[in-house]
Order: structure tokens, then sequence, then C-alpha cells
């Protein structure tokens, strides 16, 4: 056969048995909504570099990147479920589309032109179909370094950390940190490399300079809702931040931050102390500091009230033409909604293989900071049945024709012990009413292309 390749961004790469990015998926390649004039992806990007002044801004790095990029300078293991082809756009065996903005990372410290830096940018992961999730959202990172050789000893630099801090704006917000700055077994201190009092020092900056950010975003979240009338009277909660440990190879100890928003805890970012090894491979090994990840989907929805992540992707005026950088955030207008057609789609699975169903992602993930849910191995010759791959066939039938594909019954029958599924896909067009043709048609083309791809019975 014809060498196979696959272009993406007007370049050219081989494809392999690892191939596994549709064509719905690089249709979008590189429309890069973080950096579209009054997109509010943009809006969203810009109000939170500018809480991170002296930052130096990189927001045009390529989206096709090296599995080595993406996992292995971070430091991911050879066997992390990040890495698995049911969660990763891979184009070839060493080359994905990113999946996180930490991608660039060690590439950015190597250029070393600045000690604070932010990079937004589209990342790429397989995963579940709601109103909440969309294969392709955006991620900001952020970090920033001190270098060793700036300073004589170990308590200068800490000295310099601790005034650093006491510049950084001051906020009134209430802070739930119940947590030890580091905890030996879940949350180490990198004590090869750090003192007690660095890993401290450093981790106050972060979480001072992170809380400041979500102060920003949701004063003026809650700016939009009173200028719509929508303000939370009398009850008006207050806004409170919590720190929660977390892990991430390439940060620790590492944290997630939940901000507490009108009656729930939301997910916001991961974040935590860079990873030493990670700046010494980046030649940098004389700096030492911290990093985040925030997801911007999230946060956008919160602050203009987007009710759905696929508007984001409209190419409609109704939408885009309600935004505006230049003035203050204003609530979005919901325009008509046209009636949902659900369908639901029952099938056996065959006996070759275990299942493997995701829970949708934690944080970054649409928002949340880190995704990749832990998947087994499949053992079977077939490939298992996986979550994501019928999530993908939704999308590439249906694309963004459907809101939401969701799990309704899971059912083992008890002599024979076959396992049924019963998914309810719900058919909705932000841009038309879908007649009943149009969607029993998408529906049926579904179920055709899950019996011949993965040898399901239909029920
Ligand atoms: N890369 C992480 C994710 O995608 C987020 C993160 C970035 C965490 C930087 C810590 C530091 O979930």
């Amino acid at each position: 056969t014809a060498e196979r390749s696959l272009t993406i961004g007007g370049k050219q790469y081989p494809s392999d048995s690892w191939t596994n990015v549709p064509s719905s998926i690089l249709d979008q390649f590189g429309r890069s909504l973080h950096a579209q004039k009054d997109h509010p992806i943009s809006i969203t990007r810009s109000l939170i570099e500018s809480r991170f002044p002296g930052f130096q801004n990189h927001n045009h790095l390529p989206g096709v990147v090296t599995v080595n990029q993406n996992f292995d300078s971070l430091g991911f293991t050879k066997d992390h479920p990040g890495r698995s082809r049911t969660d990763t756009y891979y184009i070839n065996k060493d080359t994905l589309l990113r999946t996180h903005t930490s991608a660039h990372e060690v590439d950015v410290f190597k250029a070393n032109t600045s000690n604070g830096y932010t990079i937004s940018a589209d990342v790429y992961r397989r995963d579940a179909v709601d109103r909440s999730h969309y294969p392709i959202f955006h991620q900001m990172e952020g970090a920033l370094t001190w270098d060793r050789k700036d300073f004589a000893s170990s308590a200068d630099l800490v000295a310099k950390i601790k005034e650093d801090f006491e510049k950084l704006p001051k906020h009134d917000l209430v802070v739930e940190d119940p947590n030890p700055t580091f905890h030996l077994e879940r949350n180490p201190l990198q004590s090869e490399f750090h003192t007690p009092e660095e890993a401290e020092a450093i981790a106050a900056h972060l979480k001072r300079s992170l809380e400041d950010m979500v102060v920003t975003i949701f004063t003026e979240a809650d700016k939009a809702l009173a200028a719509a009338g929508q303000g939370a009277e009398g009850e008006k909660e207050s806004l409170k931040v919590r720190w929660v440990e977390a892990f991430f190879p390439h940060t620790s100890p590492s944290w997630e931050m939940e901000v507490w928003w009108r009656g729930d805890w939301l997910e916001v970012l991961g974040c935590g102390v860079i990873d030493q090894p990670l700046l010494n491979r980046a030649e940098v090994s004389s700096r030492v500091g911290w990093a985040f990840g925030i997801g911007l989907e999230r946060i956008a929805m919160l602050l203009f009230g987007i009710p759905d992540i696929r508007l984001f992707w409209s190419k409609d005026q109704r939408f885009l033409g309600q935004f505006d950088e230049s003035k203050p955030i204003r609530r979005f207008q919901p325009f008509s909604k046209y009636p949902a057609a659900p369908r639901d789609v029952a099938f056996w699975l065959p006996k070759t293989g275990p299942v493997v169903a995701d829970t949708p992602a934690s944080t970054t993930s649409a928002p949340s900071p880190a995704g990749g849910q832990v998947t087994e191995p499949s053992t079977s010759e077939r490939p298992a049945f996986h979550e994501n791959d019928l999530m993908e066939v939704v999308r590439n039938a249906a694309g963004d024709s459907v809101e939401d594909v969701s799990l309704i019954d899971d059912f083992t029958h008890p002599k024979t012990g076959k396992h049924s599924l019963c998914y309810r896909i719900t058919y909705r067009s932000l841009e038309k009413t879908l007649t009943t043709e149009e969607a029993n048609a998408l529906h049926e083309q579904i179920r055709q292309e899950l019996a011949s791809k993965f040898g399901v019975e239909l029920r």
C-alpha cells in the first residue's frame, strides 16, 4: 500500500499502528481559540495573565509534540495511564497531540528567557461527550523560578522568596489549608534538592499567587452576575478556597485548588513545587520554583455563564458577537435552544476483553488539570471496548450535534455471564432543529459502526 501519512498544520507525519487521531479532530486543529480576538477563552486567558505581571506569555507553541516532550521530559513513568491510546491522540508512536501545556515546560525552561512565564494552548484528550467535556480544550501553564546562583546561601534565597511573597497583592479570602506543606509519604518534599524552608517559602508564594488569581476571576464573575441582575442577593455566600493534596509526576509537593462558589466546590487547577530533575533536564539545575496548570474552559463558562462547551467552537455571530475584550465581562445571553432528541443504544459486549469504562476526567480536562484516567491494559486480541471509543464513534458520526452520552444501564446476565450496556445519546444541535429523520439516521450510523468496529451485538 502507498505510504500513509497525515498532514497537520501543513506538515506531514508518517502514520503507523499507533495512529488514532481522527479527521474530526484534525479539522479543528489549530483554531487557537485562546488567541482569537474577543473570544471568551482569549478574554479569560488575558484576565489570568494580567495577574502575573512581568511573566513572558507564550501563546503560539505548536500542538504536535513528541512523546518525549509530553511525557518523558516531565518524568512520567513508562506505564503511566495518561500515555494510553484510549486517552491520548497519537499521530504515530513517537508523536502526539499535546495532552497538556506542561509538554513545553522543559523547552521553555531551557530557553531560560524569563523567571516567570505562562503557556496557553489548545490541548487534546480522548474523553466523554457532555456539556463540559470536549476533546479539544485550552490550558494555561504558569511557572516562576528563582536562581540559586543569585544568592550567597539557601537562607538568602529563602529570604528573597519571602520578600517577594510580601509584595504579592493581599486578599481577604477564606482559605482552608489543613495539610502540612509537605507530607513525607503522601506529598513529599524533594529532600535531596530542597530544604524544608525552601519548599515552604516556594509553596507559600505559589498559593498566595494563585489565591490572588482566583479572587480576581470570581470577583469579575460576581460583577458580571450583578450587572445581569443575577447577583446572589441576601444569601451572599462568600468565596472560599481550599488546598487539597494532589499528585503530578512533574511537581512535588503538589496540590489542587478548589473554589467554593455559589454552592459548589469546583476543582480549578493543579500545581506544585517543580520537580528538580525536570529542571536539571532543562539544564537550569540552579533554579527552583513553582508551576501550575489551569483549564480555561471551565473558568470561561463560569465567568460568562456559558452553558455548553461546544459553544466555544461556534462561528455563529449570535455567539461570537456577544464578547468584547475591551469591555467589562458580560453574561452570555442564551439564544433559543433547539429541541433535544434522545436515542438509546443497547448492546451485548463481545466476550473477548475486559470493559474499560471511564469516569469523567477530574480537573483540567475540559476544565480539569489532571485528567488521565486509570485504564487497565487490555488482555485480549480484539481491542477491549473502551467508553472513549464509543465517544469517538459518536463524535465522528454526529460531530457537535450531540450534547451528551451517558451510560444508563449496565447489566450482566446471571446465567450466561453476558454483559450488556445501554447508552443514551442526546442529539441536539446548537444551530438548528434536528428532524426525527436526521436524528434517526445519525443514530443508525452510530449503531452500525459500533457493531462493525467493536463486534458488539446490538439489542
Ligand atoms: N499538567 C497538569 C495537568 O494537565 C497540570 C499541572 C501543571 C500540574 C503544572 C502541576 C503543575 O493536569
